[in-house]
This record gives structure tokens, C-alpha cells and sequence, in this order.
């Protein structure tokens, strides 16, 4: 049995129509969990959305479905979907229809695929975790790492 110190519980993580849930990924390292984020349904319109909680960003490009960590790599503040040009504080459930992601703490500015492009953050990027589509739902595999030009299998 796994020891609770060496788990990594996301509780809370959920928005209330997401209906967020836990589960250890049994084939997967201890640092991974599974985060549910929902029916596909949900996830087909171009988007960035925050779950601050859980420190993922869900998104939606026109290449597809994919997540990455809300951790900003420069000092570890949550980033977050911003509209325009004004960077806001981290918000749960924070979306934006325009590839634009910003980090408070300092100012840095991410691309639609978390590649910091201004600020100290800049030049690294957000990690991209593994999303697999299964039975109709989304889950992020948060702790397995891809490559940012990885989109879900749909
Ligand atoms: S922690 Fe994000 S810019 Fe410093």
C-alpha cells in the first residue's frame, strides 16, 4: 500500500460543472495523478481554461486537445488565460478564447502552447502533460510529461 505522504492529492481541484475526480494511474509513476475533466462534450470549442487547484491549464487549439502545468517556471506563481493585455490575477476557472497566458507574479507572458515570450520566465516553457480521451471523458495525466506539440487522441 501506497503511503499517503507519497501521494499527490489534488483535492478541491474541481470546478463544480467538471465534476473533478481522483484516482491513482496504477501503471505510472507516484508522481502522476489522474484528474478528471469531464465529458469530451465539454472540451470541443477552441480554449484556454485554468484549474487552479490542480495547476493545469486544459486548452483547446486548432491542433487539438492538450494540458499543461499552471506553474510558472521562473518562481512556481499559477499562470493563468488572459484576455488582453491586462495580466490579472490567477482565477479557478479563468478561460480566454485567444492563446495568450500570463504569470501575476512578475509579468511574464506565455504563448498559446506555454512558451514564455516576455518577462523572466522567458525563455522556458510550461510543461505539457499526457490527456487521454477514453469513454467519453477527458483526463489529465498530470506528472506524465509530452512534448508540447502532443494533442490528444480523439
Ligand atoms: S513566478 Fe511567474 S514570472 Fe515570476
Amino acid at each position: 500500500m501506497t503511503s499517503p505522504s507519497r501521494r499527490r492529492w489534488l483535492a478541491g481541484a474541481g470546478a463544480a460543472s467538471l465534476a473533478l475526480g481522483l484516482s491513482r494511474c496504477a501503471d505510472e509513476a507516484d508522481a502522476v495523478v489522474a484528474v478528471d475533466m469531464g465529458p469530451i462534450d465539454g472540451w470541443r470549442e477552441r480554449r484556454w481554461r485554468l484549474f487552479e487547484q490542480a495547476r493545469v491549464i486544459m486548452a483547446r487549439d486548432a491542433a487539438g486537445l492538450f494540458a499543461m502545468s499552471a506553474t510558472c517556471p521562473h518562481q512556481g506563481c499559477v499562470v493563468s488565460p488572459t484576455a488582453g493585455a491586462v495580466c490579472l490575477p490567477p482565477q479557478d476557472g479563468a478561460t480566454s478564447t485567444t492563446p495568450t497566458l500570463c504569470c501575476a507574479c512578475h509579468g511574464s507572458a506565455f504563448d498559446g502552447e506555454g512558451l514564455a515570450t516576455s518577462g523572466p520566465a522567458a525563455p522556458q516553457r510550461l510543461m505539457h502533460w499526457r490527456v487521454v480521451v477514453e469513454g467519453g471523458r477527458v483526463t489529465v495525466m498530470v506528472g506524465a510529461r509530452v512534448a508540447a506539440n502532443v494533442r490528444a487522441a480523439e
